[in-house]
């Protein structure tokens, strides 16, 4: 098969590189000729973060404000696919995806071309996917394909666990007790199943099929009560990003930013839920299902 591949990714724990690793062996045994360029920021993030550094991220990830980056050269003039692999930062694509769209020869060689977007987050990139689809329109991107590994434990647990993970640097378990955090190990394994579905539509070019074929076979669904605290969540990001950014005590509100999403995600969140799911779901089944069906799509 003489299939040209380019897969680009961003990763700070290796956790996404070992997901596109996984996803792309069936390719590379499949005989197709696949290219892994990571990106590097000028002046990259350090990783473990410190509270303040995670916390001061989010307006400029909310904002889709980009960071300058190394130089990116790639090989071929085009590609018969070109895979995103990403992670969402706030609910947005992290600043080095963004980034990536500011790069006019990646974004030469994405337009009129079949994308696959595969994402690494804890549990929540419906907000981050529609703004990386919306990139790749302006691009004149042809998006075929999504494939979103979580975190599948409840979302207060992956959400100790990441700050854990991230402040610690070590995907470990907390305190013993708490489970791994990330993608756990078994579904970074399964990418392999993901990029083998990838490959039969590589061969014959069968994309508009792919993204129903990927929903078939798991490789990314959508939870009813992460989408509803996401949706919600989403606007009010967007209302802190603009406070911090037109502050002039950018510390102080970002550290106000910090304690209220806390607040918001451990308190506020689980009982919001719990009403929404006695009082108003039950009615809204057709609604949460159409919902879950454009999710789950890549247009
Ligand atoms: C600053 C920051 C913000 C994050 N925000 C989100 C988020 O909004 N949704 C989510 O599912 N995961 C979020 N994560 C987790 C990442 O998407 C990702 O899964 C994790 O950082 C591991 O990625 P890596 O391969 O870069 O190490 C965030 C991580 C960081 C560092």
């Amino acid at each position: 098969m003489d299939k040209k591949v380019l897969i680009v990714y961003y990763t700070q724990s290796g956790q996404l590189q070992e997901i596109v690793d996984r996803f792309s062996a069936p390719l590379i045994q499949g005989g197709a000729s696949v290219e892994t360029i990571r990106i590097h920021p000028l002046q990259d993030f350090a990783f473990p973060w410190t509270s303040d550094r995670f916390f001061d991220a989010m307006p400029e990830s909310v904002l889709g404000k980009p960071m300058p980056l190394n130089s990116l050269s790639f090989k071929e003039q085009s590609y018969d696919l070109v895979v995103i692999a990403y992670q969402p930062w706030f609910l947005s694509p992290s600043i080095p995806t963004t980034s990536l769209f500011y790069d006019s020869s990646f974004l030469k060689l994405i337009k009129d071309t079949p994308v696959i977007t595969l994402i690494g987050a804890r549990n929540m990139w419906l907000n981050a996917q529609e703004k990386m689809k919306k990139s790749l329109k302006d691009a004149g991107a042809n998006l075929v394909g999504n494939i979103a590994l979580v975190d599948k434990n409840g979302n207060l647990i992956s959400a100790v666990t990441i700050l854990h993970w991230m402040l610690t640097g070590k995907k470990d378990k907390k305190y013993g007790i708490f489970p791994k955090p990330g993608v756990s190990d078994q579904d970074i394994q399964a990418a392999n199943h993901h990029g083998a579905v990838v490959l039969e539509h590589l061969s014959d070019g069968s994309w508009p099929t792919l993204q129903q074929h990927l929903v078939k076979t798991k490789a990314v669904d959508v939870y009813s009560d992460l989408m509803f605290i996401e949706q919600r969540a989403g606007k009010l990001f967007a209302v802190w990003a603009k406070l911090i950014n037109s502050t002039k005590n950018r510390k102080l509100v970002v550290t106000l930013f910090k304690y209220y999403l806390l607040v918001a995600l451990f308190m506020v969140a689980p009982v919001v839920l719990l009403i929404n799911n006695f009082t108003f779901k039950p009615f809204v089944g057709k609604s949460i299902k159409r919902k879950k069906e454009y999710y789950l799509g890549v247009s």
